[in-house]
Order: structure tokens, then C-alpha cells, then sequence
């Protein structure tokens, strides 16, 4: 019966996502890395899922997103897409091949939509992926633009902080709407910022740690749902905890069958 109440509603299309900022409604983005969980976010009606190398993190157990590569993301991008009725599904470019130049970045990014029929890709970097971001977008790929702190550039800034260079983020955000980018990812940015860069750009900021005053946001499926046994990110309201509820009834699940009672 739940699965009917994304039926009735058509796929959304990245002009049909950009126009949501016109129309002054904010959007909903979770990630989802399997077919299980694109199906949850998709019927719960959000307008876009994004397979993020995030799951390096949730799924893989890693420390950082730079060891995922792109025959992980393609496969975890297909699972997804098997579940998706009705949200823009959006695959994220993996450490380095963003960060190549614009012509390995556009066979990597070719390469994730056609062997995933996703909608769009998703890159790292602001200003310095200007270029890379216009070749990706003139060949007819969509890009969402990510900017504030950038989890592939760990090693470079240290830590997940707030980001407090606020003429660079200016810049990459205006950047990246002149590149072409369609969204832009903002991640650990004061609100206020966020919600000012917001107003600068007709594109939507979809922001992760940086307040209500971007044009929607992006949280990770196993924080907002309580996957793990430790707290979530700071910046994360957790509205479920799937690990304790799942411990409770396999705890059940081991008594009632060394009880026999199965
Ligand atoms: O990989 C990811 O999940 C992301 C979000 C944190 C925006 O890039």
C-alpha cells in the first residue's frame, strides 16, 4: 500500500528540480546506496536521492569517501536505480576523477550515465572545477556542484569543520552557476552564509550542515535513520534508530529460537 504513494506522482527531471527554487519550495535529498533503501526514500516522496561516495563511510566502513571508485559507485548507482520511481537520482563523481581535468572527468562521468541511466553526476569543487564542469554540462550531463567542505580534500583540510572563508564560498557558489552546474551541494557553512549565497544564485544550494536558509538539503540515509551504535554527526537530526530497533528484534529473533520457540 505504501508503494502506491510515490505512484501517482511523475519523475523528476533537473529542470522540474531547478524550478522548485522559483516556485519558493524547498527540496528533499537523501542519499541511498542500495535497492532496500532508494525504495524507502522514494516512496517517501523526496525529490532527488544522491549515491554519494558516502558510502565509503556507512556502507564500506571506511574512514574517508577516497578510496571508493567508479565500478563501486556504477554498481551501488544501479541498485538504485532499479528501486527509483520517482526522484532525480544523482551519482557522485569519485576521488580523483573530478579532479583530472575535463576530459577524463567527462568519459568518468559519460561513463557513470550510461551504464546507470542516472540523471545527473555530482563533482567536488567550486571555482577551480569551473572548466570541468562546463565540459561535463556541454555534453549534456548534468551537474550538481558541491562547495563549502569537501570530503574528498580530507587530507588538505584536516577536518569535517565549518568552512569560514566566506569570499571563497561566494566565489565557488557564483562559479559554479556560471559554469552551469544545476545545484550546488553546500556542506558546513554558517547558516547565515548559506542562506546569503542562497539569495545570489537562481540555482538551488542543497545544504548539508549549513541551516535552513538554503533552498533545501541533503542528509545520509544511515545518520537520519540511525544506522550506527555511535552519536551522528553534529550537524545531523536523527529522526529514527534503526540500530536499536533492529538489535531489539534480533535479540527476540536468538531468544525465541534457542527457546525453539520457532
Ligand atoms: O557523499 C555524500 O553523501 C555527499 C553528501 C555529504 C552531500 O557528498
Amino acid at each position: 500500500m505504501n508503494a502506491q504513494r510515490t505512484d501517482r506522482l511523475e519523475r523528476m527531471t533537473v529542470p522540474g528540480f531547478r524550478q522548485k527554487k522559483q516556485q519558493g519550495k524547498k527540496l528533499t535529498v537523501v542519499t541511498a546506496y542500495d535497492y532496500p533503501g532508494a525504495r524507502l526514500v522514494d516512496v517517501a516522496g523526496m525529490d532527488a536521492i544522491l549515491v554519494g561516495d558516502s558510502l565509503a563511510n556507512v556502507v564500506q566502513g571506511r574512514n574517508t569517501t577516497l578510496p571508493v571508485t567508479v565500478e563501486q559507485m556504477i554498481y551501488h548507482a544501479q541498485m538504485v536505480m532499479r528501486a527509483v520511481k520517482h526522484a532525480l537520482v544523482i551519482v557522485d563523481m569519485p576521488f580523483p576523477t573530478g579532479q583530472l581535468g575535463p576530459s577524463a572527468a567527462l568519459d568518468a562521468a559519460a561513463r557513470i550515465l550510461k551504464e546507470t541511466e542516472a540523471d545527473a553526476v555530482k563533482i567536488e569543487g567550486g571555482q577551480s572545477r569551473m572548466e570541468t564542469i562546463r565540459t561535463v554540462v556541454e555534453a549534456g550531463i548534468p551537474v550538481m556542484g558541491h562547495c563549502g567542505f569537501l570530503p574528498q580534500h580530507i587530507r588538505k583540510m584536516g577536518s569535517y569543520k565549518i568552512q569560514r572563508d566566506r569570499q571563497q564560498i561566494i566565489n565557488d557558489v557564483l562559479a559554479l552557476e556560471a559554469a552551469g552546474a544545476f545545484a550546488v551541494v553546500v556542506e558546513l557553512v554558517a547558516p547565515e552564509l548559506a542562506a546569503e549565497v542562497s539569495q545570489m544564485v537562481t540555482i538551488p544550494t542543497i545544504g548539508i550542515g549549513a541551516g535552513g536558509g538554503c533552498d533545501g538539503q541533503v542528509l545520509v540515509f544511515h545518520d537520519l535513520l540511525g544506522f550506527a551504535d555511535t552519536p551522528p554527526p553534529k550537524h545531523v537530526r536523527q529522526y529514527a534508530s534503526i540500530f536499536d530497533t533492529a538489535l531489539t528484534a534480533l535479540e527476540n529473533y536468538k531468544n525465541d529460537v534457542e527457546g525453539g520457540n520457532f
